[in-house]
C-alpha cells in the first residue's frame, strides 16, 4: 500500500483538520509537538502529512505531490486550480469583503478609478469586474492590508473579515460583502481515479463529522 499525503495549510485549519484526523483515528501525535519539522508520518495508516502555506496547498494537491488538501475556500478561489472540492468542513468560517472608512459606504460605484489594495486581487478583480461592472485600479499586496487605506496606498481594501477586530482597531469598517469562506477538503484528480477507496473511506468520515459539529 502507497503512502497518501495530505497537504494542511499551516496554523489553525492545520490543527483543526489534525482534530478531525486524530478522531478517524489517525496518528497525528507527532504534529501536535510543536517542532519545525514540516512532515510526519502515520506508519501504521499509511498516511503522510505535510505542513505548507496556505497559498500553496491547490498548487500541491493539483501537482499530485498530495493527494489530499485542507485549505481555506479563499485560497481556492484565488487559486482556480484543477482539483476537487469534496467537503465544506464547516470551521474556519469568515467572510471576503470590500472594506474601507464608513464614509465611503453605499459611495463605491460613484468614484472613478477606486484603488482597490488586497492579497487577494483575483477575487477582488472578478468582483468589481463581473459583479458590480467597475473598473478599479488594483493594487497587489502580501499582508497588513488594513494599512492601505489608512496612509493613502488605496480607498478600500479586499480582505477577510473574521471577528471584525483588525478593521475596528484600525478605523475600518465592511463596506460590502463579496462571499462567504470556510475550509474544505480538496482532492487530487488522479489520486481520486487511483486511491478512490481510501480517499473516499476518509472523505465520507469528515463528512460525518462535519455534519454532527454543524447540528
Ligand atoms: C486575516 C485578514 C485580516 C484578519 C481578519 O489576516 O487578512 O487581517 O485576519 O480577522 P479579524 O476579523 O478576526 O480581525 P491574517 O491573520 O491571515 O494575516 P495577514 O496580515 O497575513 O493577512
Amino acid at each position: 500500500m502507497r503512502y497518501l499525503t495530505v497537504a494542511l495549510a499551516k496554523g489553525r485549519l492545520a490543527e483543526l483538520a489534525m482534530d478531525i484526523f486524530s478522531s478517524i483515528g489517525m496518528d497525528c501525535e507527532q504534529m501536535k509537538e510543536k517542532t519545525r519539522k514540516l512532515i510526519f508520518t502515520d506508519e501504521k495508516n499509511k498516511m503522510k502529512f505535510i505542513l505548507v502555506k496556505a497559498s500553496d496547498v491547490p498548487t500541491y494537491v493539483e501537482h499530485g505531490a498530495a493527494d489530499i488538501g485542507i485549505v481555506g475556500k479563499d485560497t481556492l478561489l484565488e487559486e482556480g486550480r484543477n482539483l476537487y472540492e469534496m467537503v465544506d468542513l464547516g470551521f474556519g468560517k469568515c467572510r471576503m469583503c470590500v472594506c474601507g472608512p464608513t464614509a465611503l459606504k453605499g459611495r463605491l460605484d460613484k468614484i472613478k478609478e477606486l484603488k482597490v489594495a488586497s492579497k487577494y486581487t483575483g477575487i477582488a478583480s472578478r468582483y468589481f469586474r463581473d459583479e458590480k461592472g467597475q473598473t478599479v485600479d488594483m493594487i497587489k499586496l502580501h499582508g497588513s492590508v488594513e494599512l492601505a487605506p489608512l496612509v493613502g496606498l488605496s480607498d478600500v481594501i479586499v480582505d477577510i473579515v473574521e471577528t471584525g477586530k483588525t478593521l475596528k482597531e484600525n478605523g475600518l469598517d465592511v463596506l460590502e460583502t463579496v462571499c462567504d469562506l470556510s475550509a474544505r477538503l480538496v482532492v487530487n484528480k488522479v489520486s481520486m481515479k487511483m486511491e478512490r477507496d481510501r480517499i473516499m473511506n476518509i472523505v465520507d468520515k469528515f463528512q460525518r463529522i462535519c455534519k454532527e459539529v454543524e447540528k
